[in-house]
């Protein structure tokens, strides 16, 4: 399965070098049977790039721009992250869409990765949201940093109305409480973790329990 750990903007880059450096064996570890990728601040995407040379652990970034290159103050583009080593890119998170982020710039967004060689994530709460051939990411707003979840039975009808061409993934609240549930819907591609994915217990316990 695919395992995104959007560590959003909870930790400064010294924070980020330390717990990857701490916890490399263990992730290393976990990323033998599955698609171990971290999304750390845009600070430490080079540094931890370097740290993680060598190992099955992959790099996104939580955003990229519209835009391939220009006069776009503090944007930073697709092309810019792939340089890095970043090989994911997460567009069109919730947080990012509570922001003003309108869909014709998220397919842009989406675009810009692909053209650059990055897998984009999209994340969407609702079908037309959805862009072809990306991976999707359902994230419904109730459940994003609430600790609360739909059913399985909810989740897995949602992932079944989406693309079957390209990875499910769900997002919200996912948690070693609820992992092994959300784990064993079929249409599962994986899980996009927000905060439980920074504490390495919790992770390991989420991504230990999901099938290979
Ligand atoms: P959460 O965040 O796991 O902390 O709810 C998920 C997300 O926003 O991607």
């Amino acid at each position: 399965m695919l395992i995104a750990c959007n560590w959003k903007m909870f930790c400064t880059p010294s924070q980020e070098l330390k717990w990857v450096e701490q916890n490399k064996q263990i992730l290393t570890k976990l990323a033998q049977n599955h698609t171990l990728i971290l999304f750390p601040s845009f600070l430490s995407l080079q540094p931890l790039a370097t740290l993680l040379k060598g190992t099955p652990i992959l790099l996104g970034a939580q955003d990229c721009s519209e835009h391939e290159y220009g006069p776009f103050t503090g944007q930073t583009s697709a092309q810019a992250l792939a340089e890095l080593g970043c090989s994911y890119v997460v567009v069109g998170h919730l947080e990012r869409r509570q922001l003003g982020e309108t869909q014709e710039q998220i397919a842009r967004k989406a675009a810009q990765a692909t053209k650059a060689g990055l897998k984009p994530i999209v994340c969407v709460e609702t079908l037309d949201q959805v862009i072809p051939h990306t991976i999707t990411a359902y994230e419904p707003s109730s459940a994003i940093g609430t600790g609360i979840t739909p059913s399985p039975t909810e989740i897995a009808a949602t992932l079944n109305k989406l693309p079957a061409d390209s990875l499910r993934l769900y997002g919200g609240s996912v948690s070693s409480k609820n992992a092994a549930e959300i784990g064993s819907i079929p249409s599962l591609g994986g899980l996009l973790i927000g905060k439980a994915s920074l504490d390495i217990q919790e992770l390991g316990k989420i991504v230990e329990s999901l099938p290979k």
